[in-house]
């Protein structure tokens, strides 16, 4: 879809679509395509249900005196904020589509009270996300897409420039649906990485360790979880350098499961086919490096991502062995389902010992009990610092990626003590995401450190207006705007 900005001017074809406050109050550009239309809006207005509520919208079709296709009405509600207007760009771009529409303009008036434009323009951008690769034959007359969304707004230079930096961050987020959507037989640890080189192109510089280069860096935990697989497994890292003059840099660690069977505790059948977004957290990370490095953010990231395949096999990690890893803990592997932890404590301890970074962030589809407790609404965040925690739940509340803070606590950590190794791999029966989040604090220093628990909201079964349904890239805008806001020079 080709996004353009121009100035204000009524548009002579397409559909048209412009702005209703609450009460059925139109819109400075509202009353302009009125009365072009002898006052055809207002009539209908009047003879609908349409208030002007956001979310609303009531379609006018080739009304006399224009020569468009359709004007569309749509509800702005209280003075819309930077989300609503990302919604509002999302429903437009559904509603659009699903009325078969290829060319639409959207007169956005300046002003307070009035939607952002740039903003509706992300929202567009966010639902307009497909994953069809993989369809042969498309059902007919379903296949319309928008060709052209024309933005008209006073200052549209300036506001094609500020839609130019969010549209990068649109890019890092259909990336991560992307890698989540791909199934396991495509994408799997090396073909993972085939992709994250491809960043190299954007000037991020990327690294790639096989299973020869962990095991002489004794990375036998993550190892462990892939010893089952017909892949090798992968270890990736990415560098973003946007503030080479400053020394600091910042981690994200991704766990990569490309396929999450249970291993040996064999998960059973019914939706095991979901774990192949269980590299969602890895998905992330590659996502927001490909963002920042889209609109040069001003700030030094890497990004480490374990990539491994969870399989049962004759050389498969068995209930009951017991690893070194990295760090030189011991750990009685005593369910193989529970692998997300193993291959974030190598990831974790290799990422805070080799990049001394100013703080770490990790993203795991970490535990089915995250959905018990939060649903598909809020991702769980667990740290052991407030201002670190503060910050991320700030830019999860400006981005509508919403985080909720569950607890870390010494009660729960000596769930995983064990008779003979210094710990388990598994907690007892309550608490599932918070032993979990323990047991990778145990490889974790001094650092900053926050854990992203997003197994409930990795994958989403229903169409929301910036996210049309399947692979949601929940944490790169989130993590996008952490940054954005407090981390860059
Ligand atoms: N990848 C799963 C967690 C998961 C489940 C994510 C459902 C998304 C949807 C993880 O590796 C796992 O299997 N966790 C176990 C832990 C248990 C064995 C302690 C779980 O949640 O059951
Ligand atoms: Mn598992
Ligand atoms: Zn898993």
């Amino acid at each position: 879809m080709k996004i353009n900005f121009a100035e204000l001017a009524t548009p002579k074809n397409g559909a048209v679509v412009v702005g209703v406050h609450e009460k059925g109050k139109l819109s400075t550009s509202a009353k302009l395509m009125d009365a072009l239309a002898k006052g055809a809006l207002r009539r209908a207005v009047r003879n609908s249900r349409f208030t002007g509520k956001s979310g609303e919208m009531l379609s006018v079709i080739a009304p006399a005196g224009l020569s468009v296709s359709r004007v569309i009405l749509a509800g702005l509600g209280k003075s819309p904020d930077e989300l609503e207007s990302q919604n509002l760009g999302g429903r437009l771009l559904a509603y659009l589509e699903q009325a078969g529409e290829e060319i639409a303009a959207v007169l956005v008036d300046d002003g307070v009270g009035s939607p952002s434009a740039p903003n509706i323009a992300l929202g567009a951008r966010l639902r307009s996300y497909r994953f069809d690769k993989y369809r042969s034959k498309e059902k007919k007359g379903k296949k319309t897409r928008l060709a052209t969304l024309t933005l008209h707004v006073k200052g549209a230079t300036q506001a094609r420039r500020a839609f130019t930096s969010l549209d990068k961050v649109a890019e890092g987020v259909a990336l991560t649906r992307d890698l989540v959507s791909e199934p396991p037989n495509v994408l799997f640890p090396k073909s993972f990485a085939a992709e994250v080189r491809k960043l190299s192109r954007l000037g991020i510089k990327v690294d790639v360790h096989g299973e020869r280069k962990m095991r002489e860096l004794r990375m036998r935990t993550l190892l462990a979880v892939g010893q089952g697989s017909q892949h090798e497994s992968q270890l990736a890292v990415m560098h973003w350098n946007g503030a080479p003059k400053s020394k600091t840099t910042i981690a994200f660690v991704g766990k990569g499961v490309c396929f999450d069977s249970g291993g040996l505790s064999l998960k059973p059948a019914g939706a095991m086919e979901q774990m192949k977004w269980d590299m969602g957290g890895a998905g992330v990370v590659t996502g927001l490096m490909k963002a920042l490095a889209g609109r040069k953010a001003k700030v030094n990231v890497v990004g480490v991502i374990g990539l491994v395949e969870n399989m049962p096999s004759g050389g498969a990690v068995r209930p009951g062995d017991v690893i070194a890893s990295m760090s030189g803990q011991t750990i009685e592997v005593l369910n193989t389902d529970a692998e997300g932890r193993l291959v974030l404590a190598d990831a974790l301890w290799y990422t805070q010992s080799r990049f001394k970074p100013k703080f770490m962030v990790d993203l795991a589809t970490l535990t089915g009990a995250m959905i018990v407790s939060l649903g598909h609404e809020f991702a769980g965040v667990f740290s052991n610092n407030d201002d670190l925690t503060g910050n991320l739940v700030a830019a999860g509340a400006a981005t509508g990626e919403r985080l909720w803070r569950l607890p870390l606590d010494k009660a729960y950590d000596k769930m995983l003590d064990c008779d003979i190794a210094d710990m388990k791999n598994i907690g007892g029966r309550g608490a599932g995401s918070i032993t979990a989040a323990q047991f990778l604090q145990r490889f974790v220093n001094d650092v900053p450190w926050a854990h992203l628990d997003i197994a409930g909201v990795t994958w989403s079964s229903k169409d929301t207006p910036t996210v049309p349904r399947g692979g949601t890239g929940f944490g790169v805008r989130l993590l996008d705007r952490m940054v954005r806001d407090n981390y860059e020079s």
